[in-house]
C-alpha cells in the first residue's frame, strides 16, 4: 500500500526545521493509518538512526525525530492485528519487534510521558526503545517462563487462543450462564461489542446475564450494540474507583471517579442476592495495564452465576476473570487474541 505519511527524508540537518517536521509527524501518526502504512513510514525512518547519532555528536537536539520513530512503533503496536494471522507487512517485522510494539502501545500513556520529558529534557536515551521498555517491566515485569501460546485446559478452565468473533463459534448453543467481560475501550474497538451480543444472544441459556465493562465516554454506542431482541437491558452498576485510579479525561475536563458495568439478561431478569450499587473497584495493575478488580469479578460471578455454573469471557485479559471464577467454584472459558495476556491468563489459572 502507498505510504501517504510524510516522512522527512534524511540530509536536512537544519534542527528546528527537523523538529517541526518530526512533531509534524507524531500528530499525523495519530490519523486513521493502516497497518502497511504504519509499518512503510516506520520503515523509511529507519535510515534516520545513522543520522540522528551524527546530528547528537554535534550538540544538535535529536529527540522529536527519535520521539517520532518510537510513536510509529507506538502506532504499530495499537495496529497489529490481535490474532495469530498477519498481512505480508506485518511479518516483514521480526517476532521480538512485534512483541515489543504491542508492549509500548498497550502501555502508550507512559510512553507519552517519558517522550515528553525526553524532548523537553533533550535527552535521547530518555527517547530509546531499550530505555522505554526497561520503564514497562518495571512497571510491568513480563515472566520469561510463560508457557508457549495455544488453546489450554485445565480444571474447571478453558482457554481458547485467538479472536472471540471466530473463536466463540467453537462453543454450543446455550451453554453459558453468565458472560462477564470487558472489551477493550477505544473508538476503533466499539463494534465488538455488536460481536459480543451476537454471540451472548445464542451462547447464553435462558436467563443468563451478559455483564460487561464499557468506557464513560462512548456508553450511548455500547448500548446502541448491545441491543438485540433476545437480550433485555438489566442495570449499570457504578464502579467506584479508588484515588489511584482515578483519570483526567482531557476532551471533558472530567476528573473520572466510576466506571459503568452494564448487565443485560437474556430473557426475563432472574432475582437473586441483594447487591449494593455502587461497588467499590480497587486498583490492581500488577500484571497488566487494563487489569481488573479480582474481589469485584469474584462478587459480580457470585451474584450472576450459579455455582459450577459456566462462565465465558471473551476478552480475557491477564485473566481476572478466569482467576475469580475458579475462587468462587464456577467453570471457566477464557479467549484471548494477545499471545503475552493469554500466556498471563493461563498461569494465573494454573495457580
Ligand atoms: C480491557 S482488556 C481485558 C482486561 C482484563 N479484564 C484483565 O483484568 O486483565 C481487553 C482484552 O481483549 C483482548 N482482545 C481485543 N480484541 C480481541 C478479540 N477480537 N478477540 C479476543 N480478544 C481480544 C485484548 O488483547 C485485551 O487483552
Amino acid at each position: 500500500m502507498k505510504n501517504e505519511l510524510a516522512v522527512p527524508r534524511p540530509g536536512s540537518f537544519d534542527a528546528a526545521e527537523l523538529k517541526v517536521e518530526a512533531l509534524a509527524l507524531v500528530a499525523a501518526l495519530d490519523d486513521d493509518h493502516e497497518i502497511d502504512e504504519l509499518v512503510g513510514a516506520w520503515e523509511e525512518l529507519r535510515p534516520w538512526d545513522a543520522h540522528l547519532k551524527e546530528l547528537g555528536r554535534q550538540g544538535k537536539d535529536t529527540t522529536p525525530m527519535l520521539s517520532a520513530i518510537r510513536w510509529a512503533e507506538v502506532r504499530i503496536g495499537d495496529e497489529l492485528p490481535h490474532d495469530a494471522r498477519l498481512s505480508d507487512t506485518a511479518t516483514s517485522l521480526s517476532h521480538p519487534q512485534r512483541t515489543q510494539f504491542r508492549r509500548l502501545s498497550a502501555y502508550r500513556d507512559a510512553v507519552k510521558v517519558e517522550l515528553a520529558k525526553a524532548v523537553e529534557k533533550k535527552n535521547p536515551k530518555l527517547a530509546s526503545r531499550r530505555h522505554l521498555l526497561k520503564i514497562l517491566d518495571e512497571l510491568n515485569p513480563v515472566d520469561a517462563t510463560l508457557p508457549d501460546v495455544g488453546d489450554e485446559s485445565g480444571d474447571g478452565w478453558e482457554m481458547l487462543f485467538g479472536d472471540m468473533r471466530e473463536r466463540l463459534f467453537d462453543l454450543p448453543d446455550e451453554s453459558v450462564d453468565l458472560i462477564f467481560t470487558d472489551p477493550p475501550y477505544p473508538k476503533k474497538y466499539l463494534p465488538l461489542y455488536r460481536d459480543l451480543a451476537e454471540h451472548a444472544a445464542r451462547l447464553l441459556k435462558p436467563r443468563g446475564f451478559l455483564v460487561t465493562y464499557a468506557g464513560v465516554i462512548f456508553l450511548p454506542e455500547v448500548f446502541d450494540h448491545l441491543k438485540r431482541e433476545e437480550l433485555s437491558y438489566g442495570w449499570t452498576f457504578s464502579l467506584l474507583l479508588d484515588e489511584g485510579s482515578q483519570s483526567r479525561i482531557m476532551g471533558r475536563h472530567v476528573i473520572q471517579g466510576w466506571k459503568p458495568l452494564i448487565v443485560a439478561s437474556k430473557g426475563q431478569w432472574t432475582s437473586g442476592e441483594w447487591m449494593n450499587d455502587p461497588i467499590r473497584h480497587a486498583r490492581q495493575k500488577d500484571k497488566y495495564g487494563w487489569q481488573q478488580d479480582a474481589a469485584v469479578a469474584a462478587a459480580v460471578i457470585e451474584r450472576f452465576s450459579r455455582p459450577n455454573g459456566v462462565v465465558l469471557d471473551p476478552f480475557m485479559g491477564s485473566g481476572t476473570t478466569g482467576e475469580a471464577a475458579v475462587a468462587v467454584g464456577r467453570q471457566v472459558i477464557g479467549v484471548e487474541a494477545d499471545d503475552n495476556r493469554f500466556s498471563l491468563s493461563v498461569k494465573r489459572l494454573i495457580g
